[in-house]
This record gives C-alpha cells, structure tokens and sequence, in this order.
C-alpha cells in the first residue's frame, strides 16, 4: 500500500500566497467591476532592463543556429554568469568567493527550500517568526518538526523579531543547529548591521551550527554601513550559506535565475562528529536533481553585471524605493507606525488590530490586496506587510483608497 508523507498533513492547508490568492479570485468573482491593485506577493511589474533584453534576443539567435546552439550546459552554471558573480557581488566588496563555490539556479525559493535536504532530519532549528513561509514548511515537510500547536510547530527554536529587538532577533541562550537569517527582512523589511552578523557568526561558530542567509533584497540597501553579503563579515565562510536572486535585483520573477554560494571552507558533522565539507553534498544534490538554468536566461543574468546593466538595475530598485517611500508616508500620516520601506521593498505596518481583518478590510473597502502578518508567524499578528512592487500610479492610487477606507 502506498503511503503519504504524513508531515504534509501538519502543515496549514495550503502556502500562504496560495491562501491569498484564493481569497483574492473568490472577490474578483463576486466584484468585477472592481479593480484590484495588488500590493501583496513581491512580484515586480516593471520590465526586464534593457541590457538583459538585448542579451536575450543575442542568445536566443545563437539557439538559432548550428553552430552556436547549446544543449545541456553545467549544472552549476555557466562560467561566465558564475565568474561575473565572483568577481561583482563578492570581490567587489571584498569576499573571497571562488566562482566554483557559486551554484546558479532557477530560484532561491527553490534553493531556501531544497538545502535542507543535505542536512540531517535530527538537528534543531532556528527560525525568525515572523518569517518568508518556505523556511518553516519545508523543515515541516522533511519531518523535522512536530505539530502545530497554536502558530507554532513543536520543535522549532522560534527567534521572535518585533518593535523591542528592532526586527533583528537576539542571539538565543538555547542552542541551534541549522540558522535561517533574512536581510533585508522578507516581511519586515528590517536590515542587519555587521556587529550584529558577526555575533550570529561568533554564536554559529560555537553551537557548530550553520547560517541559512537569504539576501535575496540586497539590491535595495542604500545605506552604506549595512552589509550586502555576510560573507562581508569575518568568519562567515566557515559557517555561512548565502542565498541571492535575481527577481527583485533585475526583474527576474518571471525569468528564473538565482544562485547560492556555498564555501568549499563550510563544514557540517557526521554522526561521528567527524567534519564533512557542505560542497559536495550540494554539488551531488544539485546535479542529481537540477540541469541548470537554460543558456538565454543566464546571458539575460550576465548582462545584470555590465555598465548598462548595473545602471538599469540600480534605477529601477530606485523606483521600487520611491514606491515604498510613498507608502511609508501615507501610512504615518494614517497613525500607523511602520518600519522597512528604506533598505527594502517592502514596509510592515503595525495595523493595530487581527491582520486577516486588516487585509480583509482593504480588500474590500479600498481593492488593495497587501499580506496579512499573521501568515507569516505569531508575531506577524496585528501587522500587514505591503510590498512597493507595483507601478507609480496603481501605487498612488491604492494609498488615496486606503486612506479613504480608513477614514
Ligand atoms: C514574497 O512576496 O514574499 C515573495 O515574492 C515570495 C517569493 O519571492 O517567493
């Protein structure tokens, strides 16, 4: 008889952003004669720079042709796109990443989601709350943790992020075996300092334990004493994994491409406590499981990294910013305190009453879709999460509706 994955069953019926969605459908079925401005999910809506276009079209001839065409590239990725990696987001600001410990892929939700898979189900947890969903359900999915009991699963070192701690969780007196960190904050929109990395470095050091970095929002940090990579902090190739995207640096979410570096200096332990480097478990698994990004789609990525490209990107993260600067406004001058906005796209407004009712409520009075906090952790409650991914104008028009609906 086959038998399910019973840790399937203790997960919330369906992913957060399915949730939504759903919700959102059933009252554009009943409303059509509403239009809704989406400022929920963190799908961008502007197009893909220039650059990447023009790379696209380039590489698409070559698939065109005999002679240039490519069939099966390394599943790590192609040298160019993983060279231009080294040498610009690492090298740059002065890491030392080699480019054969770069793994190109179709997306860090994929690469958050599937890295547990090389660890043991027996370690302990540590995960922000509020928290991106994919770290939880898929430790949830793999049987490391137990049931759910009132938002929380059994099992999890849960590291609360609110107003007190600045939304940058304090190093936990319990220990921990496997780290999940996220700045800029996806949801909170809160970014680290290196004082504070470096103290995640030293706690990951002495628990033998490994940070899971998800900087997938670099791109929007303006200020310049914040870290991009935490590869910019000493010590971190020995206990950090770093994952990076492309869909909000560049447009990327309908492209696919992101990368995750693991350092060849990254060990983790065997039963007999013997140290065993990370690398190759994921070059197995990735090229058991994964035959790379397709050839157009990495040129598209390559291109990110010349003059043009880096100019194109940076104006439109600026434009994204300018989105999230108007939000953060209209949502002071409501009285409702919020943080994020600055380094990031996204802003976390403290609505001050149950989230679901919040989003609820400027679903239907102000056709704004924006994401209740509640699904991303207990300590979501009372917030919603608005994303600056959208065009100016739908953008100005769902503030002057929110403000209405709230009047
Ligand atoms: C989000 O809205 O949190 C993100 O768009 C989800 C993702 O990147 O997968």
């Amino acid at each position: 008889m086959i038998k399910i994955n019973e840790n399937y069953s203790k997960l919330k019926a369906s992913y957060l952003f399915a949730d939504i969605a759903r919700r959102v459908n059933a009252f554009i079925a009943a409303n059509p004669q509403k239009p809704l401005i989406r400022l929920g999910i963190g799908d961008v809506t502007e197009p893909l720079p220039p650059a990447c276009v023009e790379a696209l079209h380039a590489a698409t001839d070559e698939m065109a042709n005999r002679a240039t065409f490519k069939g099966y590239g390394p599943e790590q990725g192609y040298a160019f796109l993983r060279d231009a990696i080294a040498q610009h987001d690492y090298a740059a600001r002065g890491c030392s990443i080699e480019a054969d410990e770069i793994f190109v892929s179709d997306g860090a939700k994929c690469d958050c989601g599937n890295i547990q898979e090389i660890f043991s189900t027996d370690i302990r947890l540590a995960i922000p709350d509020p928290v991106y969903p994919v770290y939880v359900d898929t430790n949830v999915m793999a049987g490391r943790t137990g049931l759910n009991k009132d938002g929380r699963y059994e099992g999890v070192l849960y590291l609360d992020s609110n107003a007190a701690n600045g939304y940058v969780p304090a190093i936990p007196k319990a220990s921990a075996d496997l780290i999940y960190l996220c700045f800029p904050n996806n949801p909170t929109g809160a970014v680290a300092t290196r004082e504070q990395l470096a103290a995640w470095i030293a706690y990951a050091k002495a628990n033998k334990a490994v940070i899971l970095y998800d900087s997938a929002y670099e791109a929007y940090i303006r200020d310049p004493k914040i870290p991009h990579s935490i590869y910019e902090i000493e010590g971190a190739r020995e206990v950090a994994i770093e994952f990076r995207s492309y869909s909000k640096t560049a447009g990327f979410t309908g492209t696919r491409c992101a990368y995750t570096v693991i350092p060849k200096t990254l060990m983790a332990y065997d039963s007999a406590g013997n140290a065993q480097a990370v690398h190759p478990l994921w070059n197995r698994r990735h090229t058991t499981k994964f035959n790379g990004v397709s050839y157009p789609i990495q040129k598209a990525a390559a291109a990110i990294y010349t003059p043009a490209g880096q100019a194109q990107c940076k104006a439109l993260t600026d434009f994204y910013l300018g989105n999230a600067k108007l939000i953060r406004e209209a949502m002071a001058k409501l009285g409702l305190p919020c943080v994020g906005g600055d380094n990031a796209p996204y802003i976390w407004v403290n609505t001050g009453r149950d989230s679901w009712e919040f989003f609820d409520l400027l679903l239907s009075k102000a056709q704004v879709v924006c994401t209740p906090g509640a699904g991303f952790g207990t300590c979501g409650e009372g917030h919603v999460r608005i994303s600056a991914f959208n065009s100016r104008e739908n953008v100005v028009t769902a503030l002057e509706r929110i403000a209405a609906a709230l009047k």
